[in-house]
C-alpha cells in the first residue's frame, strides 16, 4: 500500500496542466480521479480501514500526505484555469523558459577588438571613417604618384571614373584615415583606424576583394623611428606573447619615409622554421613608417614642427596566425561548423 500511495504521489506531482487539452474539464477529471467517491483516496481508506492497527498509524500519516498533495493540485490548476480566463491568455510564468541558443562574436570582430584594447593601453583612440572614398583621401594626400598601380582598375573598385570628374571608390586601405583626422584634428594625434577594405582581387584561399585592416598613427613634435619600434614591440609581445621577438626590413610606401616591414618570430613553430614561416622562422605581419612630410603638409600639419609615424596591419592575418586558420573564405562563409570554433573567445 505504501507504494502505491507513493506512485500517486509521484503522479501527481508530475501531472502538468499544460499538457492538458481541455482544461477545465481534465482539472475535473483529475479532481473525480483522486478525490472523488469511488477515487482513489476513497478507495485506499477502505484498504486502510482493514489494516491492522500498529499499521494505521504510519499509512495514515501517507493517506494524509497524498490527500494534501492532490487538494493542492486540484487548487493550483483551478487557480491556474480562472486567471487564464482573466487575462485571456495562459501561459504558466513559473515555467523554465525554452532554449535560446546564445550567439558569438566572429573570430575578426574578436582580434579586431584585441588590437583595439593593446593600442587603447598606451593611448591610442579609435576613429571610424567612410567606406567610399575620393582620390585625395585614398591616394593623392598619401603621395601616391599619378600612375602608381594601386590607383589601377584592377586594384581598386571604382564607384565614380570618369574624365576631369573626381574619381570615388571603395576604400582600398584605412590609410585614408590618417588623412582624415590628420586633416580636422591639431597633435598631438595617436589613433588606431579599425575598418573594412575592398581590392578587385580573384577570391582565393590566400586573397579576397573583402578584408579588414588596423591602421595607426601617432604625430606629436619629437616622435622619432625608436618610438615607432618600441611600439611595434609592446603590440607584437602584448599580440602574441611575450617571447615574441621582431624583426624590420626595409620597404617602400608612398605615405612613408623610411619605411619598413615588421616580421615577428613564428609562433607557431617557435623560430625553428615551419610550413607556416616556409622554414625561415620569421611571419610578416604589417607595414609602417614615419609619415612622410608631404603627406603631413598635404593634411596641413606643418611637417617643419611635427613628425609621427603610422603602420597598417591586416586583421585576417593577424587571426590567421593566432588561431592558425588556412583558408581566408572561411571567414565570410559563415560556416556554423567554423563559426563555433570561436565561441569561447570573448
Ligand atoms: N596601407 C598599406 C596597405 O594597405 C598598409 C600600411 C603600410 C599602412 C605602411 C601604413 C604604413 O600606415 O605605414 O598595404
Amino acid at each position: 500500500m505504501k507504494e502505491t500511495i507513493a506512485k500517486y504521489i509521484e503522479e501527481i506531482r508530475a501531472t502538468r496542466i499544460e499538457e492538458f487539452k481541455d482544461r477545465a474539464a481534465e482539472v475535473e477529471q483529475f479532481r473525480i480521479k483522486f478525490l472523488g467517491r469511488k477515487g482513489v483516496m476513497a478507495e485506499l481508506f477502505e484498504q486502510f480501514k482493514a489494516l491492522p492497527n500498529e499499521q494505521k498509524k504510519d499509512m495514515g500519516v501517507a493517506l494524509n500526505q497524498l490527500k494534501a498533495a492532490a487538494t493542492a493540485k486540484v487548487e493550483e490548476f483551478k487557480n491556474f484555469v480562472e486567471q487564464a480566463e482573466e487575462t485571456g491568455e495562459s501561459h504558466d510564468l513559473t515555467l523554465p523558459s525554452d532554449f535560446a541558443p546564445r550567439g558569438s562574436r566572429h573570430v575578426l570582430s574578436v582580434v579586431m577588438n584585441e588590437i583595439a584594447d593593446i593600442f587603447a593601453r598606451i593611448g591610442f583612440t579609435v576613429e571610424e571613417s567612410v567606406e567610399i572614398e575620393d582620390d585625395w583621401h585614398l591616394f593623392s594626400a598619401l603621395n601616391f604618384p599619378h600612375d602608381h598601380p594601386a590607383r589601377d582598375m584592377q586594384d581598386t573598385f571604382f564607384v565614380e571614373k570618369e574624365e576631369g570628374k573626381t574619381e570615388v571608390a571603395l576604400r582600398t586601405h584605412t590609410s585614408s584615415v590618417q588623412v582624415r583626422v590628420m586633416e580636422t584634428h591639431k597633435p598631438p594625434i595617436r589613433i588606431i583606424a579599425p575598418g573594412r577594405v575592398f581590392r578587385n582581387e580573384a577570391i582565393s584561399a590566400r586573397a579576397h576583394c573583402i578584408f579588414h585592416q588596423v591602421e595607426a598613427l601617432y604625430v606629436d613634435r619629437k616622435v622619432t623611428f625608436a618610438d615607432l619600434k618600441q611600439t611595434l614591440l609592446y603590440f607584437a609581445k602584448e599580440m602574441f606573447g611575450e617571447q615574441t621577438q621582431i624583426r624590420l626590413r626595409p620597404s617602400y610606401f608612398p605615405f612613408t619615409e623610411p619605411s619598413a616591414e615588421m616580421d615577428i618570430s613564428c609562433n607557431i613553430c617557435g623560430g625553428k622554421g615551419c610550413n607556416i614561416c616556409k622554414g625561415t622562422g620569421w611571419l610578416e605581419i604589417l607595414g609602417c613608417g614615419m609619415v612622410d612630410p608631404n603627406v603631413l603638409d598635404a593634411c596641413g600639419i606643418d611637417s617643419k614642427e611635427f613628425t609621427g609615424f603610422a603602420l597598417g596591419m591586416g586583421v585576417e592575418r593577424m587571426a590567421m596566425l593566432k588561431y592558425q586558420i588556412r583558408d581566408l573564405r572561411l571567414y565570410f562563409e559563415n560556416d556554423l561548423r567554423f563559426l563555433h570554433q570561436f565561441d569561447n573567445i570573448i
